[in-house]
């Protein structure tokens, strides 16, 4: 059964923290935390401030996707504002060694990504050295977009050089997830759905969970 990030993107910031309690209450394993700085995508989302309220209001595991053109600036700031995971962008560090040490040094999880545009090649060589993958199935930037079909494609060949490295490494999915795409996101090997727009703008946030589970 695959484990559920809810995209908190898409959550009612006007009531963020009623929202949250109810996501999580619904069966939502982690959040998960998309910050953008309009410059590495065009829309700009939330700090790390923001951040630190929510580690203050939930235990929840805080999955944090840094659309950020200098990740390595802030990374830090987010580690101690409560994040459990920090996802960097392959496209802005060619070489990921350095930034990956840090942030071991720091206790966080690591996880890599890269755009729908960018070959899947390039994120190979890093499955076993990092704990996560995440696949971009649409171009970051906006929630509520419609899943990429060929991602399906880059999940599988991702699965493949986890499992033939015997890497410990999850594998996510981000973009476009919905009761209706999550099947074969799952079939291809992901591990780990985001879902923004399907839980938070449906009726019933844990039918909409217990769907993407199923
Ligand atoms: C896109 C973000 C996603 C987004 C997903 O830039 O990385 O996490 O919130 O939203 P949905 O699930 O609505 O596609
Ligand atoms: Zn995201």
């Amino acid at each position: 059964m695959p484990l559920v990030a809810a995209s908190v993107l898409s959550a009612d910031f006007t009531r963020l923290e009623e929202d949250i309690h109810r996501v999580l209450d619904a069966g939502a394993d982690w959040l998960h935390l998309d910050i953008m700085d309009g410059h590495f995508v065009p829309n700009i989302s939330y700090g790390p401030g923001i951040v630190g309220h929510i580690n203050r209001i939930t235990g929840a595991y805080l999955d944090t996707h840094l659309m950020l053109s200098e990740p390595g600036r802030y990374a830090e700031d987010f580690v101690k504002n409560g994040s459990d995971s920090i996802t960097f962008h392959l496209e802005v560090e060619s070489d990921p060694y350095p930034l990956i040490n840090r942030l071991r040094e720091m206790n966080v999880r690591v996880a890599l990504t890269l755009n729908p545009d960018m070959p899947v090649e390039r994120v190979l060589p890093y499955v076993k050295d990092v704990d996560m993958i995440l696949v971009m199935s649409v171009f970051p930037g906006f929630g509520g977009q419609e899943y990429i079909p060929e991602s399906t494609q880059r999940i599988r060949r991702i699965r493949k050089q986890i499992n033939d490295d015997g890497a410990d490494c999850l594998l996510e999915v981000d973009g476009g997830i919905n009761p209706d795409t999550c099947g074969e996101a799952v079939a291809a090997g992901a591990d780990v759905l985001v879902a923004g727009s399907a839980i938070f703008g449906s009726p019933d946030y844990a039918a909409t969970i217990r769907a993407l589970k199923a």
